[in-house]
């Protein structure tokens, strides 16, 4: 018989705060995860839904030592912006917390001090590659040296050029990647969870128990079950995460595969203890056997929610085991892989900017090509025609034939349902069944189909106006046309049901242009949502077309970041061979250029007084009340001021470049600025050096980056 929950617990992937949110994460995880969550609310069931942002790890601290700037000010710049962008489509968590919060420090590390006191973790001493210099052990990402395969640089975990998988040990002179010094091999203790020991229970569990898994999910179970599962080191020799609670392991934190999950519960724990009457206790949605417990993720942390935290739980005691996890596969962009380091992705914050209040256009476009089963492809000709032939087309077609039929006949009255006739019976019958099917398709996490199930109700709704054609019937036989209009209404409120899950800002549009209060999901399929002589309101277009301008100008951006990536993959081998490479395109485009006259002759001297440095934009905005100013922060290596004298080591620069970029664009690049400039005041505010630029033939703006990262607070000369 099956199981009976009373609530279901759904998480969403804690995403690293090292970078924004791009469409791969909203198509991956968090869309389907929303829907999910929505469809279950809706239907009046107790559910609650996990979010926040992953804070600790090695990618933090790289991005950190990047930008010259402290890992907490990292995760701080990010969590913010992932936030709002999540809020800005809709993503509905109940709560949204980080794992740099005191109460997920306290709940992970008795988490771990619980296994480790009850003997369940086991303590081995490996060697493994450690910094004079800095006194530090390197972790394998932050290490590089010659690849033993192909010879080419390589990072201590894998080759980018040859694809190998690496141990540290097997390359060729490994130096560390943040000093450049030779790593030597040390000793180092660390805590392992002993996986092999519950390999059994996992095969009954997962192999045995869990075969409707999706069939990706359950097939890479299989795979890591059909290996021997090996211990895994559950603490690090790192100075940023959570201190291992354990005397003696000094500078040692607690692996972020090991907190980040635990994240979901303390996040559960925070929003419980804001309101304990709404939520209850975390044991409630954590330790309880009537609950239901869902994690949305990508293929790539599968094995990290199917066997390793599930073992973490087990070893504890006490906590529910997954019931499922409907991870999918990949999105790629124009047919590659979404890259953030070479910008290859769709960012949410410029998606908002480029096609503001078209939230829903991307929740649809992204979850009728959801890499469910496989990895899939985004291309933005089918964005388009998403959105001009089914948004567009069907869907705001069939609801704007409604409701301006009923303007232009009824005066925006719902207008009595006469007698039936057969087509009206088969076209109620055949929409009555959406509901079971929607149903069905979102209880198996199949949520492209369920979506085209939702859209296939417009498409009812379109055939039966097109059949009826009332206003042919109009002169004929009013009164049948107040039939027709009458079904073609409670179809169209059947509609913001059915897409309230998949598209709620429409869904809420739709409810206004209805004039009734949001319908519960018991609703869908029935004809007597709107009672006869209920006046509407006045009906605007739900979806606008949008026209091959729009979609030639992210073609462009495109092909822009193509040509950037290959230009600078082609300078660094340029650079590498000692050569210069000029090609001719450039040679006939300087022909073009309107150039300025040279100045007068300087020396030397007069050159070196100037002190042009390297910043790295740590953020960046509109200055209030003026067109052209944008403020920026600045890590300059704490030219400025060392860090702890103003606890920000960060340099405040006013440039007038406010028309030729978006600030957020700039965050996270590098500069070159004047240095030695004397302080000066701009609206109220004082500006600590110049920005420098080029200025284009057409008079547009470029700020000089150098060609490659440097370290922030590098001279130029
Ligand atoms: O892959 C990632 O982006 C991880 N930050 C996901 C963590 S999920 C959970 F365990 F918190
Ligand atoms: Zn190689």
């Amino acid at each position: 018989m099956e199981k009976k929950f009373k609530r279901t617990t759904v998480t969403s992937a804690l995403p690293y705060a090292n970078g924004g949110v791009h469409i791969g994460h909203l198509a991956g995880v968090y869309v389907p995860a929303d829907i999910y969550v929505r469809y279950l609310r809706l239907k009046g069931e107790d559910v609650m839904f996990i979010g926040g942002s992953d804070e600790h790890g090695v990618p933090v601290t790289q991005r950190a030592r990047k930008e010259g700037i402290t890992p907490q000010q990292v995760v701080d710049r990010y969590h913010k912006m992932i936030k709002d962008s999540f809020e800005e489509f809709g993503i509905s968590f109940d709560v949204y917390s980080r794992t740099t919060s005191a109460t997920h420090h306290q709940f992970a590390s008795d988490f771990f001090r619980k296994l480790y006191d009850d003997g369940k973790l086991i303590e081995r001493t490996t060697k493994q590659f450690y910094d004079e210099a800095t006194g530090t052990f390197k972790t394998d990402r932050d290490i590089v040296g010659e690849c033993p395969y192909c010879h080419n640089e390589a990072n201590g975990d894998q080759c980018e050029k040859c694809g190998r998988d690496l141990d540290p040990t097997e390359l060729i002179n490994p130096r560390s990647k943040e000093s450049g010094a030779q790593l030597v091999l040390r000793d180092t203790t660390n805590w392992f969870l002993p996986l092999n020991e519950y390999e059994g229970w996992l095969k009954q569990w997962i192999l045995e128990g869990h075969k409707e898994w999706r069939s990706n999910v359950y097939g890479q179970c299989k795979s890591w079950l059909d290996m021997e599962l090996q211990p895994r080191a559950m603490t690090r020799d790192l100075d940023w995460g959570i201190p291992v609670p354990v005397e003696g392991a000094e500078g040692k934190v607690l692996y972020v595969w090991f907190d980040a999950p635990i994240g979901y519960i303390s996040n559960t724990k925070e929003l419980c203890e804001s309101n304990p009457q709404r939520w209850g206790t975390w044991q409630q949605w954590w330790q309880q056997e009537d609950t239901r417990l869902v994690h949305f993720i990508g293929k790539d942390n599968i094995v990290f929610h199917c066997i390793i935290f599930p073992v973490m739980m087990k070893a504890h005691g006490g906590y529910i085991m997954p019931d499922n996890v409907p991870a999918n596969e990949f999105l790629n962009l124009e047919g590659d892989k979404i890259s953030t380091s070479r910008n290859w992705a769709v960012w949410l914050h410029e998606y908002l900017r480029d096609f503001p209040g078209k939230q829903d256009v991307l929740r649809y476009a992204l979850t009728a090509s959801a890499p469910e089963t496989k990895d899939n492809d985004f291309t933005w000709a089918e964005f388009q025609a998403r959105n001009n032939n089914e948004l567009v087309a069907v869907y705001g077609n069939f609801v704007n034939r409604a409701l301006q039929l009923t303007q232009k006949y009824y005066e925006g009255v719902v207008p009595a349902c006469g007698e039936l006739t057969d087509y009206d019976r088969e076209t109620i019958a055949e929409f009555k069944d959406v509901k079971q099917k929607v149903e069905n398709l979102l209880d198996n996490f199949k949520f492209r189909d369920a979506q085209k199930e939702a859209m296939n109700l417009a498409r009812i709704g379109n055939k039966y106006i097109a059949d009826c054609e009332p206003w042919k019937v109009i002169k004929t036989d009013p009164e049948r046309v107040k039939t027709i209009i009458n079904i073609s209404l409670q179809l169209t409120a059947n509609l913001a049901i059915a897409f309230e899950p998949f598209l709620p800002f429409s869904s809420k549009k739709l409810y206004q242009m209805l004039n009734v209060e949001p319908l519960g999901w018991e609703n869908l399929g029935s004809t007597e949502l709107l009672k006869a002589g209920h006046q509407l309101a006045k009906p605007e277009l739900l979806f606008e077309k949008i026209e091959d301008e729009a979609i030639q100008a992210q073609m462009d951006r495109l092909e822009r970041i193509k040509k950037e990536n290959a230009q600078s993959s082609e300078s660094y081998q340029a650079g590498l061979n000692g050569q210069v490479v000029k090609g001719e395109d450039e040679v006939n485009e300087a022909a073009n250029v309107k150039v300025e006259p040279v100045k007068p002759e300087v020396t030397f001297d007069d050159f070196e007084k100037l002190d042009i440095r390297v910043g790295t934009v740590v953020s960046c905005e509109k200055v209030k009340k003026s067109n052209k100013l944008l403020k920026f922060e600045i890590a300059d290596g704490e030219l400025t001021s060392p860090s702890g004298e103003d606890g920000k080591g960060l340099r405040t620069i006013l440039s007038g470049i406010a028309q030729h970029y978006q600030p957020e664009d700039l965050v996270g690049k590098q500069v070159c600025f004047i240095a030695n400039f004397p302080p000066r005041k701009m609206m109220g505010l004082e500006s600590q050096g110049m920005i420098l630029s080029a200025v284009d033939a057409d008079g547009s703006l470029s700020v000089i980056t150098p060609q490659r990262e440097v370290k922030p607070g590098s001279q130029v000369g």
